[in-house]
């Protein structure tokens, strides 16, 4: 299986195989909604096309649970990917989508899914196997956009796409990831975006759960600003690190919140550290900031002398469920 970080410089590599994959699958041209369904590693990717789709005229729903929204129908576009296509949630959210006769695409590496497709006739993008689910990023997302960029479901130029791709070989992130790390280490991560950053947030706790093995949550600007700001003044503040990451596209309201919400924390000695996106499209912004939170998270692991790749208890929670 390689190491997490053979698993981190690969996502490049994967990307321009995922963009080859996706161009070989055409959409339907009068999909007026997209669900994509998937859990975890294999969830993500749906929440950053989400981001990624903020702007276009078609409905984005990111759905992790075994039933789709009723509105799921001949209309919707539902992408369900599964790395290793045996994950419960996912295979059932398939079965729905079929039933509620959505347009179907699946990704998947192999498993029950694979044969669902086989049987069912379901365009499918096999990605290769032998890796852990998050860590195949590249070759998800990349098919994605691969996909929607030439169905005409999203707009990003072939030059963007390109630049997104060197971002995310940028080796300069590695050694940035390095500074930063000792700032998150023996507190608990939150991690702060607006809310239409609200994927590259989860990404970063995701990789922070499971890579880092340790306690990760998100919130969302403005929401945040009317409700977990409350909690501030507990005492138990001082065992979280705020993270916040702003985008200079940031709504100016969300920037003056994220700047009152800041002070306050410092104020209460909560330690802050601020990532400021970089790059001219917002893909290239995200693949930088992925990159850069996968590169934290292994120095964490690193650090603790864990094995970032086993995840031994989301193992254990599939066994016990599907047990009868
Ligand atoms: O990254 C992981 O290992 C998990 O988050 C998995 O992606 C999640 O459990 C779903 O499994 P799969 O990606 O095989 O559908």
């Amino acid at each position: 299986m390689g190491s997490i970080l053979d698993a981190i410089r690969a996502i490049p590599r994967q990307a321009r195989e995922g963009l080859q994959l996706g161009r070989r699958v055409r959409i339907r041209s009068d999909i007026q909604h997209v669900i994509f369904a998937g859990m975890g590693g294999s969830g993500i990717p749906g929440d950053l096309m989400q981001a990624l789709m903020r702007e276009s005229r078609t409905p984005v729903t990111v759905n992790k649970d075994y039933k789709l929204p009723a509105f799921a129908g001949q209309n919707t576009l539902a992408v369900v990917i599964s790395y290793s296509g045996d994950t419960e949630e996912t295979l059932a959210a398939y079965r729905d989508a079929i039933t509620s006769r959505c347009t179907v695409l699946a990704i998947t590496s192999g498993g029950k899914l694979a044969e669902l497709c086989q049987s069912d006739k379901t365009p499918l993008i096999i990605v290769p196997g032998g890796l852990v689910p998050r860590q195949a990023l590249g070759y998800f997302l990349f098919a994605l956009l691969g996909c929607f960029t030439q169905s005409g479901l999203l707009a990003i130029t072939d030059d963007t796409l390109e630049q997104a791709i060197m971002a995310l070989e940028n080796t300069e992130l590695g050694r940035k990831a390095e500074e930063l790390f000792q700032q998150f280490k023996g507190k608990v991560p939150l991690i702060y975006t607006s809310q239409a950053l609200a994927g590259l947030g989860l990404r970063w706790k995701q990789a922070l759960n499971e890579n880092g093995k340790i306690p990760a949550y998100t919130g969302t600007f403005t929401e945040l600003c009317h409700n977990e700001v409350e909690g501030s003044a507990s005492p138990l503040m001082k065992g979280f690190h705020a993270v916040f990451i702003r985008d200079e596209r940031d709504h100016p309201g969300v920037q003056k919140r994220m700047a009152a919400v800041k002070a306050i924390l410092k104020e209460k000695s909560v330690t802050v550290t601020e990532i400021m996106l970089r790059g001219d499209h917002l893909l290239i912004k995200l693949c930088s900031a992925i990159q850069l939170g996968d590169y934290i998270a292994y120095f964490l692991a690193r650090d603790a002398g864990i094995d970032p790749l086993d995840t031994p208890v989301i193992r254990q929670i599939k066994e016990r469920v599907r047990k009868p």
